[in-house]
């Protein structure tokens, strides 16, 4: 197969080079097209730019395919747990029981905040989003460890900063909730695993520790372990745009949650939740709402259906689906949303608007549904997501600051607006 392609423009033919990845997937080479040419490419969304070549994660979208390093998502769900996929995702392999055990220890040295942080969450109103809180604290964080304002740190400074601040996220996470809700602040236990700490600072009180149900330990580990990297989705690639800038990883990581947090990204989880809701309060079964959701001008969609990537069932909304079927039958909890969620997606996947336009349930379509049956509020729902994303935002920054000839992201545009218009003297305007 040929590894060049050509391309005719304006008489003359060019030849570009074609590059194929590891797993068959074949790009046209157009770093040097404007120099040859004087042209640019548009690609309005992205849709057909490979930004960059990784390593990192493979989706096939026809498929319905995702790996971390190579190792199938479904794997990693029923043998793995978050913090070694952490560990995989950011080292480019599965630790061994030595350096699985370094790496917790790391996470466990760097639970705790800077105890002045608890002046900042002190300026936030008691009904501020969580994700304002995340994304505000992140960054406010990195103020107190003047290390880490180093753009290319060495592997041992990178090592520490990649854990203080995955292990710190939880932290601050759960105490956004806290604050939130005008609860005291639970501090972490050092005896706790990842999850169990998360789930004891958001729901201990002084007096009394959380009861840790394994089960429910090990749904929520699952999600953030689902959500731990998705390549370059909209907020993966805007942690790459800031970091190649040589900016600091919390504030690209800051920037993260940021791209995250709207309702077309990850703050997809809490639309679904609402929709759901929304639905059951109108006392309808979900027909209603599938043929406004097909409506252009009803402004509504069905939340949680649809993927840029995926053409097919997205795997990890496979998962899910399961753990959360199994999860609410061992809480014997019956949630009428479940119920709905099920109708909705029966019915979408036999009716030819969905069919044709090959959308299928996402990762969030039942995380949600899962979350509810754990007690996490709503709004903290993309909060989760957060944490999950983040090693994978983590090994994307560790990917441009280790590779010597990145450079600083920089699109082109086609202009479209007015040319050679004159500057008009105040006096003068309409
Ligand atoms: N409900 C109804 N119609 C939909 C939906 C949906 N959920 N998703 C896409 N469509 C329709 C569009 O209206 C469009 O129809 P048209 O061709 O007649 O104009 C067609 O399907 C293609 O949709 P686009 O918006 O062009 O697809 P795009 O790749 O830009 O968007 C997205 C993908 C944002 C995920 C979209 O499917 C969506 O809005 N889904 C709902 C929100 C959601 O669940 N987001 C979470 C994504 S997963 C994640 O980020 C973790």
């Amino acid at each position: 197969m040929s590894d060049i392609a050509k391309l005719e423009l304006e008489g003359q033919v060019y030849e570009l080079p074609v590059i194929t990845g590891t797993e068959g997937e074949k790009a046209v080479d157009i770093t040097q097209l404007r120099a040859k040419t004087g042209h640019i490419t548009m690609d309005d969304g992205y849709g057909n730019t490979g930004s960059c070549q990784s390593k990192i994660t493979f989706i096939d979208g026809e498929k319905g395919i995702l790996q971390y390093r190579g190792i199938p998502i479904e794997e990693l769900a029923e043998k793995s747990s978050f913090v070694e996929a952490a560990y995989l995702l950011i080292n480019g392999h599965l630790p061994s029981r030595t350096e699985l055990r370094r790496f917790s220890d790391m996470l466990t040295q760097n639970e705790n905040l800077h105890e002045d942080m608890k002046y900042q969450f002190e300026g936030f109103p008691s009904n501020a989003h969580p994700m304002a809180i995340l994304s505000a604290m992140i960054n406010a964080s990195s103020c107190f460890y003047p290390g880490l304002m180093v753009n290319r740190p060495n592997p041992a400074r990178f090592e520490v900063h990649a854990a203080r601040l995955l292990s710190q996220v939880r932290t601050i996470a759960s105490f956004s909730y806290r604050k939130s809700h005008g609860l005291p602040i639970i501090y972490p236990k050092p005896s706790y695993k990842y999850t169990a700490n998360f789930l004891h600072m958001m729901f201990s009180d002084v007096y009394q520790d959380y009861e840790l149900k394994p089960e429910v330990v090990r749904a929520l580990d699952l999600i953030f372990l689902l959500h731990a990297d998705h390549e370059q989705n909209c907020s993966t690639a805007t942690v790459r745009m800031v970091a190649s800038s040589q900016a600091n990883l919390f504030a690209c990581a800051a920037a993260g949650v940021c791209a995250l947090w709207g309702p077309l990204h990850g703050g997809a989880n809490q639309a679904v939740i609402e929709m759901l809701e929304d639905i059951h309060r109108s006392g309808d079964d979900g027909s209603k709402f599938i043929n406004a959701a097909k409506d252009k001008n009803s402004g509504k969609r069905l939340m949680g259906f649809g993927h840029r990537v995926y053409k097919n069932y997205d795997p990890r909304a496979k998962i899910i689906k399961k753990a959360c079927d199994q999860l609410l039958s061992t809480l014997h909890i019956s949630d009428p949303l479940l119920d709905i969620a099920k109708k909705l997606e029966e019915a979408a996947l036999q009716d030819s608007y969905f069919v044709e336009r090959k959308l299928y349930p996402n990762v969030d379509f039942y995380s949600g549904i899962i979350m509810r049956a754990l007690n996490i509020p709503t709004e903290m729902f993309t909060v989760i997501f957060a944490i999950g994303r983040m090693p994978g935002w983590i090994a994307n920054f560790k990917e441009i600051m280790d590779d010597p000839k990145s450079r600083i992201y920089r699109p082109r545009q086609v202009y479209m607006g007015a040319t050679q218009n004159p500057f008009i003297p105040m006096d003068e305007r309409k």
